[in-house]
């Protein structure tokens, strides 16, 4: 059984799927007129402008949703079920469709916790309102403001799993601020873990600070990369 197939979960990610393609439509196109070419290129300008000034990046973003695919957020789902998760971690929950997915595998697994987070409150505001209507807001906790800030308490439990898809250059400091916190064989999902942006992915590939991981080859040029907690 799984709610991503039919039923509440699945008619509103499909309405939130087509909400985020006409919202996000016209940015290809700023990236472009920008010099980008191509995805990579893209992803490099939004690296540079975090560097300049992150926080008025995503400022700019706040009407965007900048979310995951179908594809994977499905990949998130069945990471979820996979791991058995009852406590996952998101840095970066923008209008909640990520949240969305993890949280159904928490529901068709019995229960559990989804922590998110999202600088924007607005977004945070419609990512509850989209959880809500999806009839899981019982198991997803949306915090406000730098992820730096509001991940350093409450998390009480052993985390299962950690979405990473807020500012690409802060993926190191976050995973380091969870990482007492995570579980032995708990996943981690880069979402656009690029290198060079802030030595996230020179870190968990080396297997001397307790991680195994690999590229994800689908979505190719996004930069997603799969990490296991060995340690
Ligand atoms: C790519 S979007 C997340 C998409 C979401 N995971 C989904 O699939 O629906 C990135 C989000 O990270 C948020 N963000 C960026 N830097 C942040 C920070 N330092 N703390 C918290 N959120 C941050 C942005 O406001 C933005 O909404």
């Amino acid at each position: 059984m799984d709610s991503l197939s039919s039923g509440r979960v699945a008619d509103v990610l499909n309405r939130l799927h087509q909400e985020a393609e006409a919202a996000d439509a016209s940015l290809g196109a700023t990236f472009a007129e920008q010099g980008a070419t191509d995805l990579e290129q893209a992803l490099r300008q939004v690296v540079e402008a975090e560097n300049r000034d992150l926080k008025g990046l995503y400022r700019g973003f706040a009407g965007n949703f900048l979310s995951v695919s179908p594809e994977f957020g499905r990949f998130l789902y069945m990471c979820a079920r996979n791991c058995k998760a009852r406590c996952i971690v998101e840095f970066g929950s923008s209008m909640g469709i990520s949240a969305i997915y993890m949280a159904a595998a928490l529901r068709d697994m019995g229960g559990g916790r989804l922590i998110g987070t999202d600088l924007e409150a607005s977004k945070a505001e419609r990512a509850r309102s989209n959880v809500a209507a999806a009839g899981l807001a019982d198991l997803v906790e949306f915090r406000v403001g730098d992820a730096r800030d509001t991940l350093k308490t409450g998390l009480d439990g052993d985390i299962d799993m950690v979405l990473l898809d807020g500012a690409f250059t802060l993926y190191l400091p976050i995973l380091k601020l969870l990482e007492p916190h995570l579980k032995p064989g708990a996943l981690i999902v880069g979402e656009n873990a690029l290198t060079d942006a802030g030595g996230y992915i020179e870190y968990v590939r080396d297997p001397r600070n307790g991680y195994l991981s690999l590229p994800l080859s689908f979505e190719p040029g996004r930069g997603n990369e799969f990490t296991v907690k060995t340690a």
